[in-house]
């Protein structure tokens, strides 16, 4: 099983990491355009082989495709990341032209791969790789609601007081600060609502808190947060890698399922490895339908930048 991760910086090597210490995969190609860059940071986790326990292969290239030739499974991180004060949607300009340039250099070098797509603003992203590269659609995945969701679980399990093995939640929607739809009425403590113990104020707060999640480390970081992501991504790649055929909700192409069209967005999708085996349509309240369709129209106007 060979992974190709692209951009070589926090995220882009931490998803390099936690692939490789999850030891499913033979081969990870990390690639960047900074001189050195992915070598250096190959080198330096290849010298964790022993210390972790992998024997997965970790290489470097800079901006040289061909080292990426016939990858089973593709990771889009190069692009800048936000800084304190920024949306993701501020980053179409630079990003958008990267991630066009990037997909289609990794599917002239890889037509079968498996794209997954974290670059923001990651909707929009994902869309555009479908746009550019005319793959599948079951062979783009965008990389966001895996990550929202892990944060939810964790403010819940905050406001539980409870350990995050025993809580379980999925957010949905864009992966932007206004758009996520965390489905506070299907999270559960070990299969028990979680309104059987936490105040409808106090989830208030976690699903205010999970909207913000990467923003909030922003402001701490400086820069967007690169641990969660990367190990978000691993979940996702190990799926497919590894056919578990687990559910995550990822950004996929919609094409009427939850009554939207022509757009990518989060939705449970089962990922195997055909990369969407298929899309989970989960009954909603009003309430998270009609939130989910407002995300969607805010994804929608991101979109429509692509052309201007
Ligand atoms: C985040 O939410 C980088 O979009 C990513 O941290």
């Amino acid at each position: 099983m060979k992974i190709t991760v692209v951009g070589a910086g926090a995220v882009g090597a931490s998803c390099a990491e936690y692939i490789a210490i999850k030891n499913f995969a033979s081969e990870v190609v990390l690639l960047d355009i900074k001189e050195g860059y992915a070598e250096g940071k190959a080198m330096d986790l290849m010298q964790c082989a022993s210390l972790n326990g992998f024997d997965t292969k970790i290489t470097g290239s800079t901006n040289d495709y061909n080292k990426t030739s016939n990858s089973d499974i593709c990771v889009i991180t190069s692009g800048i990341p936000r800084k304190p004060g920024m949306t993701r949607e501020e980053l179409i300009g630079i990003n958008a032209g990267i991630v066009k340039t990037v997909s289609t250099s990794l599917v002239k070098h890889s037509p079968n791969t498996i794209l997954i797509v974290v670059s923001n603003p990651m909707d929009t992203m994902t869309y555009l790789a479908h746009k550019v590269t005319g793959l599948p659609k079951n062979k783009i995945v965008g990389m966001g609601g895996a990550l929202d969701s892990a944060r939810f679980k964790f403010r819940l399990a905050e406001a539980l007081g409870a350990p995050i093995s025993d809580v379980d939640g999925m957010v949905i929607g864009g992966h932007s600060d206004v758009g996520m739809v965390p489905l506070i009425s299907h999270a559960t403590r070990n299969s028990i609502k979680v309104s059987e113990f936490i105040s409808s104020q106090r989830l208030e707060q976690v699903k205010q808190d999970t909207k913000v999640g990467g923003a909030t480390l922003t402001k701490l970081l400086g820069t967007s947060a690169w641990y969660a992501p990367g190990a978000a991504v691993s979940g996702l790649v190990q799926s497919i890698a590894c056919d578990q055929k687990k559910i995550y909700p990822c950004s996929v192409l919609v094409n009427g399922e939850y009554g939207l069209s022509d757009l990518c967005i989060g939705v449970p999708v089962v990922l195997g490895e055909n990369g969407i085996e298929r899309i989970v349509e989960i009954e909603l309240s009003d309430n998270d339908k009609s939130h989910l369709h407002k995300s969607a129209e805010g994804v929608k106007k991101t979109n429509a930048l692509l052309d201007a």
